[in-house]
Order: C-alpha cells, then sequence, then structure tokens
C-alpha cells in the first residue's frame, strides 16, 4: 500500500470502527478509540497464541512452525499480564532513558564510521548501507553478541521479520521465518549458556544476574526467546525510522534548512517523523472479553486492529496533521502504542535515530532521494521502503 495516510484517512472519515470482512476483524482508526484500545490491556488481549489466532494456529502442522511459535509464544509482546509484567520488568531497567544514554557516545561512533563509508555527491543504497545496520550493531553490542556472529544474526533477524511485520510479496517468506528464528534461538541459546559460564560487563550477563535476583522462575527458553524479541524488535522498525525520516527531509526541504539551522530540534524531528510516517503502522489484538470502542460494539474472540498511523493522522487529536513540522509541540503521537505494551525500546530506537539524523544534518547541505517517489514494502503492520538510494551533498 504506497499511500497507507490517504487509505486509512478515508476509513476514518468513513466508518471509524470498521469491520472488514477480508482480514474477519475491525479496524479502528481514530486517535481517541485506538489510544482507548491500547489501554484497555483487560478486554483486548495481545495473546497470539489464544483466541482467533490461536484457533488458526491450531490448523497448522506444527512441525513446520517449532521456533517461530518458541520464539512468539514465549516473548511478552504477544502475551497478557502476568507474564508480560513479569518479563518487562526484568528488561525494563536497561531500556531506561537514563541507562540508554550511556550508549549514546558508541551510538554516534557507529553513525559516523558507517556514513563515512558511503561515498558522498552520488546515489548511495542508503537503507541497505547504513539504515540496515546501524540499530543491529547497537543492540548486538549492547547484548554482548560476539561480532562475528553480527552479520549472520542481521540475516537471520531480518528473515523472521517476514512472519512478525507480515511482509506480504515472498512466497517462501514461511518457510525463511523458521529458519531464520532457529537460528537465532540456537544462537542466542549458545550465547546465553557461554554467559551463564563465564559473565562479561553487557546485558545477556546483566538480564542473567537479574533473573537471579528478581525472579528465578523463568525457564531457559522463555529467557532465549525475550533476548531474541530484543534482536529483531529494534531491527525493521529503526531501519524504517531513519529511511522514512530521509524521505520525509527530501519532500520538506526547508525543515532539512530549518534542523541545520537549529539542531536543537533533532529530538522533535524524530518525534515528528515517528508521527508521520512511523514504523508499525497497525497493531493487532483479540476481544478477550466484549467491549465497545468508539461506539460499535465488539464482540467475545473478535479481532481488532489498531492503526496507529491512522490515529497519527486525525486531525481532532493533531493541527494540520499532513504537514511535517519539526517544530510541533505537544506531539502525542502512538507510533510507540500506548498503556503497558509500549514500546519498552522507544529511548534505543529515539536515541539512534537523533544521532542519524544529527550527523547527517551536520555534514550534508542536501539529501535527495533517486526513487521517486519510493515504493513502501507490500506489509500490512509494518511501513518502510523496499528500497531507498539517496544522494548526499556536502556542505
Ligand atoms: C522506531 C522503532 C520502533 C518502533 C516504531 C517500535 C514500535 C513498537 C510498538 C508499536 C510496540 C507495541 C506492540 C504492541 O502493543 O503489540 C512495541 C513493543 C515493543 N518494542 Fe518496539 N519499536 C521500535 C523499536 C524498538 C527497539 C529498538 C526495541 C529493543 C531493542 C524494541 C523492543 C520492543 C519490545 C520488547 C516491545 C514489547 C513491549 C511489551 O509488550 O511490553 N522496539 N514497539
Amino acid at each position: 500500500m504506497n499511500s497507507p495516510r490517504e487509505f486509512y484517512g478515508a476509513l476514518r472519515e468513513h466508518s471509524c470502527v470498521y469491520f472488514n470482512p477480508r482480514w474477519n476483524g475491525w479496524i479502528v482508526t481514530r486517535y481517541d478509540d485506538v489510544t482507548a484500545g491500547f489501554r484497555a490491556h483487560e478486554q483486548l488481549s495481545s495473546d497470539r497464541m489464544a483466541g482467533p489466532w490461536g484457533e488458526d494456529y491450531a490448523l497448522q502442522d506444527p512441525s513446520l512452525h517449532e521456533y517461530i511459535y518458541k520464539v512468539l509464544s514465549q516473548s511478552f509482546v504477544w502475551r497478557d499480564p502476568p507474564y508480560q509484567t513479569r518479563v518487562r520488568t526484568l528488561l525494563n531497567r536497561a531500556f531506561i532513558p537514563r541507562s540508554v544514554e550511556l550508549l549514546r557516545p558508541r551510538a554516534r561512533q557507529l553513525v559516523a564510521d558507517l556514513i563515512e563509508a558511503l561515498p558522498a555527491d552520488e546515489p548511495v543504497d542508503f537503507l541497505g548501507g547504513f539504515a540496515f545496520h546501524l540499530p543491529v550493531m547497537v543492540i548486538c553490542e549492547y547484548l554482548g553478541i560476539p561480532g562475528e556472529a553480527r552479520e549472520s544474526v542481521k540475516q537471520w533477524s531480518d528473515q523472521l521479520s517476514g512472519v512478525v511485520f507480515v511482509h506480504g510479496h515472498d512466497p517462501d517468506r514461511d518457510r525463511k521465518a523458521e529458519e531464520g528464528a532457529r537460528s537465532l534461538f540456537e544462537y542466542v541459546r549458545s550465547v546465553v549458556d557461554e554467559r551463564r559460564r563465564r559473565p562479561q560487563d553487557d546485558l545477556i550477563s546483566a538480564i542473567l544476574a537479574a533473573q537471579g535476583d528478581i525472579d528465578d522462575s523463568f525457564t531457559e527458553d522463555e529467557i532465549v526467546a525475550n533476548i531474541v524479541l530484543l534482536v529483531f524488535a529494534g531491527h525493521e522498525t529503526t531501519m524504517n525510522l531513519i529511511s522514512n525520516g530521509v524521505a520525509a527531509f527530501w519532500r520538506n526541504p526547508d525543515q532539512w534548512r530549518r534542523l541545520q539551522d537549529r539542531p536543537e530540534l533533532v529530538r522533535h524531528a524524530v518525534e515528528e517523523i515517528l508521527r508521520v510516517d512511523g514504523p508499525l503502522r497497525a497493531t493487532a489484538r483479540w476481544a478477550r472479553q466484549p467491549l465497545v470502542l468508539g461506539g460499535t460494539e465488539i464482540e467475545l474472540n473478535d479481532r481488532v486492529l489498531l492503526v496507529n498511523i491512522a490515529a497519527n493522522h486525525d486531525p481532532a487529536a493533531f493541527e494540520n496533521p499532513e504537514r511535517f513540522d519539526i517544530g510541533r509541540t505537544g506531539n502525542r503521537h502512538v507510533a510507540f502504542a500506548a498503556g503497558i505494551h509500549t514500546c519498552l525500546g522507544a529511548p534505543l530506537a529515539r536515541m539512534e535515530s537523533q544521532e542519524a539524523f544529527s550527523y547527517l544534518s551536520e555534514r550534508f547541505d542536501v539529501v535527495e532521494v533517486v526513487e521517486d517517489p519510493p515504493r513502501y514494502r507490500p506489509a500490512i503492520a509494518s511501513g518502510g521502503f523496499e528500497a531507498l538510494h539517496a544522494i548526499f551533498r556536502e556542505r
């Protein structure tokens, strides 16, 4: 879908809680209803192994999806409390802004190294040469995944994303995702084993130590599945945030100049990219209990799609929502969701993207995107380009 904003915008105007027979569920598009949906975690479940998704799953051959099942069923993003609360409590400290700030100098260095390796003043593969690498390098270093394994980890994580972010175009998607999940799971398990024997100064060792202090009732598979989640949750999403941002600045050169004149606006700029073209367009739930959303009765077991991107363009919540304005204040976008599942990695994604745009805007006069317009990858849940070639002109 190359113009999701227009599509969901029309839906929001026409029928804000709409039953889509093809998806067999409700599509929710108004800001107030989407945020209410995120906050209604007692009625709207995230559990992918129960309710309507559980029924679909039971019909499939389990041997074909053994590892995807392991990852999905034990990752706390696809579970409800109390399990979700237990895992989140275990991991929370590592992702509070204070912990993430300690990683900023290293992220700045990685940004500089990656950008300087690309030629200026000629077309470069920005997505493949920069945006694809940065998030995985940062999270792998933080977790303590050895340097020599990072290329493979990126590849496996990308394969698994095909199922998680519902890429529509690849007939071989499920097989590749299972292969990626298996390789990632077994590899992370080997690193966890190693850190149990010989702890180091890294996040995997810190998680294992905290597990002993806070809650030692997790199984080894649960620990491994949630570390796997940390590896891939921020990979495609942050990659898309940074490349969607480059395209937004290309379409709005006045805002690029504004950032160059006022570099302190970079934090607001990243929030505005998240709002106008956030990488997670929609988030699925199902009704564990009946509820009323936007005046519509949702019945037990119904599927519900909360469309973040439609909420973020709702004129009832944002003045002049189609305008890309890096000085926007009071930007209460829901690109990271809301409620108990609000993105755990948001401080990390923000920090990496701020460093990327600070560096790019200081260093380059203008940015020109070669594909005009760049095409979005066909995917339901995620919003990112198939390719993004760009020319960065030196200042
Ligand atoms: C721009 C980048 C990112 C975006 C747009 C994003 C978006 C989201 C959204 C919308 C959710 C809620 C999902 C739901 O309610 O079903 C979520 C959850 C989550 N995200 Fe992110 N994310 C990003 C980056 C990251 C990073 C860098 C990490 C970690 C390294 C991360 C880890 C997580 C985790 C662990 C959860 C589950 C939280 C929970 O269920 O309590 N994300 N993210």
